[in-house]
């Protein structure tokens, strides 16, 4: 198999920039990359100036330099190692995105069934971790399964700690995205008391996913093409978003020499959060709330109200500020999955006028609020019958990929180095502490 190791190349150096304080000045060259803003390299800001940058929630930091996914939020543009994503969503499959984002380049017919078989090869879990199901309430929510399971995961790979190792790096990332639906689907299959369903062979990793979701040993499942286009083209959309809040806490894991499955588990922790990858629940929950069309004002009413805490639930996001280019192809696939069922969803109608009125309300037109791949995801999931529970986990499966290649090509990165930020420190000043 052919592996295309990034090779890093130091950014070119587009002029500087003079920074003065305290009567003393220092220049700070800018960088700049194949695309996107150019930065400023301020490594030597504390050494020369005796300063630190304040960033809270490191919206204008880049905290490392890739080579895998490069995202224009003005002009709605997103790129798999220079793809289109509205490219790949057509025309790819799962895990050719898989191969692409962890290797850099699309798979030969060889490279890609060698692949596809590693993945089948280790999608099966060892026995004993059934057992580690049985350890959680049946009520336990798949995500806390998800997290825990993976976690557990490392004590049955202690290999996986020789994070030295290019190999043994590339073994770790294959288990995980081999594994991690099994994982997922198990955790539902366990919250129905209904058996756990074995990978096979003969599917693909789409359909594999679904059947183990759905499969019983009375009703075998019948793998609906649409369903299994409409699963796979969930995960290449969800498959990777440079350095969102999860795959930050994997790289800051990874930037220890954590083992590959916690950094992993951190990462699918990261992503429970309902400001991230809880959303699609997050936005049928507000769906359910709001009820029907004639409630929709006072709803928006509620989410402007600057005392209310309120929020349009798959509306708005950090980096797009125009429009979601995945929240266009996650509609047509909403569609599609619908006139598959030939029924009209009352929860999509009160979607599309939801999403109507908001972008007619000045409110969201001057923030520049847009629908996120949320919006939509959630009604399509419904309407293939997963519960809102899982959508998270769904995500968790898609988002292994861009996890392990982010963290895979950290490794090979010369600067690479412990995550340590610092602080605008606002506490007291040293007090003693008096006798009691
Ligand atoms: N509903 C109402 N107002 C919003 C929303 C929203 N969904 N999103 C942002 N705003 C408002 C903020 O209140 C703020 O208003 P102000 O300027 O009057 O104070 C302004 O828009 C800017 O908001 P920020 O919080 O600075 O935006 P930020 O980029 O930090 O947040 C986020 C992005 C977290 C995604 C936010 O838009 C949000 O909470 N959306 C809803 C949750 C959601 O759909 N998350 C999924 C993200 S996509 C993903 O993870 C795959």
């Amino acid at each position: 198999m052919t592996q295309t190791t990034p090779s890093f190349t130091p950014p070119q150096d587009e002029g500087a920039v003079k920074i003065s304080y305290k009567g003393k000045s220092s220049t700070f060259p800018v960088l700049t990359g194949t695309s996107g803003n150019n930065v400023i390299d301020i490594r030597n800001l504390q050494k020369d100036l005796d300063l630190f940058t304040f960033d809270p929630g490191l919206g204008t930091t880049a905290s490392c330099e890739s080579k895998i996914t490069f995202i224009d939020g003005d002009k709605g543009v997103l790129l798999y190692r220079g793809y289109p994503i509205t490219q790949l969503a057509e025309h790819s499959s799962f895990p050719e995105v898989a191969y692409l984002l962890l290797y850099g380049n699309l798979p030969t017919r060889h490279e890609y069934k060698v692949f596809v078989d590693r993945l089948e090869e280790k999608s099966l879990l060892h026995e004993q971790i059934r057992n580690f199901f049985n350890g959680f309430r049946r009520d336990a929510h798949p995500m806390s399964i998800l997290c825990g399971t993976v976690a557990g995961l490392s004590a049955f790979y202690p290999e996986g700690t020789d994070t030295s190792n290019e190999e043994s790096r590339d073994i770790a990332a294959v288990h995980l995205i081999a594994k991690i639906p099994t994982i997922a689907a198990w955790a539902y299959k366990y919250s129905r008391g209904e058996p756990f369903v074995y990978p096979r062979a003969d599917y693909s990793y789409s359909e594999n996913f679904l059947n183990m979701l759905f499969a019983r040993p009375d009703t075998p499942y019948q793998i609906n093409p649409i369903f299994s286009k409409a699963m796979d083209r969930i995960l290449i959309l969800h498959a990777d978003h440079e350095q969102n809040a999860s795959t930050s806490t994997v790289r800051l894991t990874g930037s220890t020499g954590a083992h590959p499955f916690a950094c992993i588990a951190a990462g699918i922790a990261a992503l429970w959060g309902p400001a991230h990858g809880g959303a699609n629940e997050a936005v049928l929950k507000m769906l359910h709330t709001i009820g029907s069309k004639e409630n929709i004002p006072d709803y928006i009413a509620q989410v402007k109200d600057k005392n209310s805490d309120v929020r349009l639930m798959g509306f708005g996001h950090r980096v797009y500020k125009n429009f979601d280019p995945r929240a266009k192809i996650m509609k047509k696939t909403c569609d599609e999955v619908l006139n598959e069922l030939g029924e009209q969803d009352p929860l999509l109608e009160l979607a599309m006028e939801l999403e109507k009125y908001a972008l007619q309300d000045d409110y969201f037109v001057q923030r520049k609020l847009y629908p996120n791949v949320d919006f939509y995801s959630g009604i399509i999931f419904k309407a293939m019958g997963i519960p809102e529970s899982m959508f998270t986990a769904l995500f968790a499966v898609a988002r292994t990929v861009g996890w392990v290649s982010q963290w895979k090509e950290a490794f090979n990165d010369p600067l690479r180095r412990i995550y340590r930020p610092r602080q605008l420190y606002t506490g007291p000043g040293e007090r003693d502490l008096w006798p009691r």
